[in-house]
């Protein structure tokens, strides 16, 4: 909160909410620029959303791109672009350790067991 994340990262999920800030040139997918690809609006350009932090520890790579595999780096990374500073290593290890504490158990999901198809399967109903 201090640092300025939480003005973007916040409610339940510590973010996925919108914001328009451009990523470094090196994290920019040439072919990506957001939201503007569905709206063509100019104001749209590089709106993207400001990925969820909730487990985040799981989800690597990260961005948009995928570019980056540390989550230390991407922490400073956040820090350079999205805030204009410059974090120090304990800063970056201490929001790390901070983004560790938000990895929690995910629900065990159990799909169903099909019947195998054969030749007497019924073609799947279009709803007519
Ligand atoms: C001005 C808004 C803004 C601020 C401030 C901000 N972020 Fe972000 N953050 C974003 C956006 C937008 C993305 C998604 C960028 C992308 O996917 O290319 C993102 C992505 C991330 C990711 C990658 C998540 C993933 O799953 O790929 C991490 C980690 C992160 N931010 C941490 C931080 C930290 C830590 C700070 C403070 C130092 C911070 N952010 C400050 C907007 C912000």
């Amino acid at each position: 909160m201090q640092t300025g994340c939480s003005s973007c990262h916040n409610g339940i999920n510590v973010g996925g909410q919108g914001v328009i800030e451009r990523p470094g040139a090196t994290l920019l997918p040439a072919s990506d620029k957001g939201r503007y690809a569905v709206t063509k609006a100019a104001s749209d350009e590089y709106l993207l959303r400001a990925a969820p932090l909730r487990n985040v520890t799981l989800r690597a790579p990260y961005f948009h791109s995928g570019q980056v595999w540390s989550l230390q780096q991407a922490v400073g990374v956040m820090g350079e672009i999205q805030l204009g500073i410059e974090l120090s290593d304990k800063e970056k290890n201490d929001i790390v350790a901070f983004l560790n504490s938000l990895t929690g158990q995910l629900p065990k999901i159990e799909y169903p067991k099909l019947p195998t198809r054969t030749d007497a399967t019924p073609p799947p109903s279009l709803g007519r």
